[in-house]
């Protein structure tokens, strides 16, 4: 084994076979089982984006409303997982917080050591449905607020802001938060989901995958990134009533100090992407309608002062965590939840991956080279 053998961070290796999407950098596109994300963020439901990925088709009418049905029966926070989150303090951090409740919605689940493909999906579905409450439930908490309960007659999107917030959000509030679910479902093999597969490859079980994802999606290299892009807006000064200009002004005066300290900017750059995150066009777009919606041009100012002062610096573009922190900020999501967002959504991606790896399982066993003290007498 000689140094130029090993890949550190297992960059540029290709390591499996996946149909789940296709991240091409060369064509700057992401495709869910064919379809382009942003054709699915333009149309589809994030129901049926759960569907498409874990099927590898789009829903009938048929299939979508019992899958429907199905979600909107199993959305109720149950006592146990209730009980456990409200042992952990305020002041832990919600990644930590949705990982023991998967944990225990592992162990209360009658299938989680039934590895069955119909077993493996069922579980999926009900994680999904009963992510949003675990995450509703604890940004009120933490606000002194209790919990409210889910209603049936509105959709995932829906009935999402609704546990949050307590009231119904307007339309175009629900379109932008669907197409964040939409985009941050699936993206191949980055860390969390491959961590996912590796737990999968042992034979272990789908809730001990999940949970050992999202220990991998905390860290700000990965999922945590859209809550410290919004830790750079509050840093910069987000709420100050400004010209865009000034804005801008400011935002360039940040960025040149974090790179001048060798600061590594969270919401910009990629592994894969090196022109630019497919996700970031439709992605802005929504957010851009936040702004207007909410009436905070100036946001606008920052944003694009930051990424001018990247672009000329050093020409790494933005990636989805970028746009979608603001967003999140906009529809009232404290910044510790922005992560577990993520989980809501990315639950789709991991499982379907971990199917895959089950459907054509082989033990993730790299190696190493040592360089170590060589064998010596004690
Ligand atoms: C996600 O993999 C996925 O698909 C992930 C994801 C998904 O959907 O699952 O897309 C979600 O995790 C998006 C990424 C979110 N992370 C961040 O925004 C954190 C900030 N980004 C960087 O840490 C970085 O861009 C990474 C970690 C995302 C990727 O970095 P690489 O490919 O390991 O490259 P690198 O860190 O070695 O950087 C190469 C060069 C370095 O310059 P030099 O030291 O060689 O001079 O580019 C520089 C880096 O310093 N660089 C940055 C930078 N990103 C790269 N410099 C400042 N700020 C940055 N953000």
């Amino acid at each position: 084994m000689t140094e130029t053998d090993i890949k550190k961070g297992l960059a540029g290796v290709v390591v499996d076979y996946t149909a789940v999407s296709k991240v091409n950098p060369d064509t700057n596109s992401l495709l869910y089982r064919g379809y382009p994300v942003q054709d699915l963020a333009a149309s589809k439901s994030f129901e049926e984006v759960a569907l498409l990925l874990w099927n590898g088709e789009l829903p009938s009418a048929g299939e979508l409303a019992d899958f429907v049905a199905l979600e909107r029966a199993g959305r109720a926070l149950v006592p146990n997982v209730k009980a456990a989150i409200d042992l952990l303090p305020t002041t832990c951090h919600p990644m930590d917080v949705g990982r023991t409740a998967v944990s225990v919605m592992g162990a209360n689940h009658p299938l989680a050591e039934d590895s069955s493909p119909e077993a493996e999906l069922a579980k999926a579905k009900d994680l999904l449905a009963a992510f949003p409450a675990i995450v509703a439930y604890d940004q009120r908490r933490r606000r002194g607020l209790g919990v409210i309960e889910p209603r049936a007659d509105l959709d995932y999107s829906q009935n999402f802001l609704w546990m949050t917030f307590g009231e119904e959000a307007a339309p175009e509030v629900v379109d932008a938060f669907r197409i964040s679910m939409v985009l941050y479902a699936e993206h191949s093999f980055n860390a969390s989901t491959f961590t996912a597969r590796v737990i999968t490859s042992t034979l272990s079980d789908l809730h001990s995958a999940v949970t050992g994802a999202i220990g991998a999606l905390k860290g700000p290299l990965h999922g945590g990134a859209n809550e410290a892009v919004m830790h750079t807006f509050e840093e910069i000064g987000i709420d100050k009533a400004e010209s865009r200009e000034d804005a801008a002004a400011r935002a360039k005066t940040w960025m040149e100090a974090a790179l001048a300290a060798k600061k590594k900017v969270m919401g910009f750059g990629h592994r894969v992407y090196k022109n630019g995150d497919s996700r970031v066009p439709t992605m802005k777009a929504a957010l851009d309608k936040m702004i207007e919606h909410y009436d905070r041009a100036e946001m606008l100012g920052l944003y694009d002062g930051l990424e001018a002062a990247m672009n000329e610096a050093k020409a790494i573009k933005p990636n989805l965590d970028y746009p979608a922190g603001p967003t999140y900020h906009l529809m009232g999501f404290d910044t510790q939840m922005f992560t577990p967002l993520f989980i809501a959504s990315r639950i789709t991606g991991w499982t379907a991956h971990i199917m895959e790896q089950r459907a054509a399982n082989a033990l993730i066993r790299p190696l190493s080279a040592y360089n170590g003290p060589e064998q010596r007498a004690l």
